[in-house]
């Protein structure tokens, strides 16, 4: 939430926005922290001449993208993109990390997996030796009641996740629902997201495993990446 303003998620978003340069086709991603990415290419955009183009993964972020001024595209017009930006849920070591808190890991997904190179920004409390978050799954309305079977089957309770200011559930951008699982401790994530992917009716689970880097951003506004 970009309202309470977070100087680790601050430092993150700003040294990532440092990362693209002149001509990139650059990945949007979802978020509070991305989002000062987002501003930062703005103003990039504006005060340097940046010549870059974004896809966004979200309303959100196209809403944050055309305030800040950054020039937008789509991935039918451009499929491949030099670099793609976004936020986390959760990360261990190994860049393994889990996303979706904000019901756009579908398209996150899409997008990250569009770019030459994947750049995850994150404060520190999210980061962890074992994945432990609830993982989201986006599932169709038509495939809730089989998802939710075969997901207890291996070992989840999904939730079906509520609106904040509606009654009833979460539609995704993508018109879908998402079940929160929590699995406790994964300790072999690639094998469950394996798993997920089989269920039928399941558009995307939020394991992501195709991170190259993750900065992290401290509150005196230094930064360590993990690479
Ligand atoms: C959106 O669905 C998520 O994957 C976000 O990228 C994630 O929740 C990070 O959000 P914050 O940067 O707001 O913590």
């Amino acid at each position: 939430n970009q309202s309470q303003e977070s100087p680790e998620k601050k430092a993150a978003g700003i040294y990532a926005a440092s990362l693209v340069q002149d001509g990139d086709r650059v990945g949007l991603g979802t978020g509070s922290t991305v989002a000062y990415t987002i501003r930062e290419l703005g103003r990039r955009v504006r005060e340097e001449n940046l010549s870059i183009v974004g896809v966004v993964t979200s309303f959100q972020s196209e809403a944050i993208a055309i305030e800040a001024g950054v020039p937008l595209t789509t991935l039918a017009q451009t499929p491949r993109l030099t670099i793609a930006i976004d936020g986390a849920d959760q990360f261990d070591q190994n860049l393994i990390a889990i996303k979706g808190g904000g019901a756009a890991h579908t398209r996150e997904k899409i997008v990250s997996m569009s770019a030459d190179r994947f750049v995850i920004v994150s404060d520190p409390k999210k980061r962890s030796d074992v994945l432990s978050v609830p993982v989201p799954v986006e599932v169709m309305p038509f495939g809730k009641e089989l998802a939710v079977r075969q997901l207890k089957e291996l070992g989840a309770n999904p939730v079906l996740r509520a609106a904040a200011k509606k009654d009833g559930p979460v539609i995704t951008d993508n018109g879908n629902f998402v079940l929160d699982c929590d699995f406790g401790s994964i300790p072999n994530p690639k094998e469950l997201a394996a798993k997920i992917s089989q269920i039928p009716g399941v558009v995307e689970h939020g394991i992501f495993m195709n991170a190259d880097e993750v900065v992290i951003g401290k509150t005196d506004g230094s930064i360590e990446i993990l690479k």
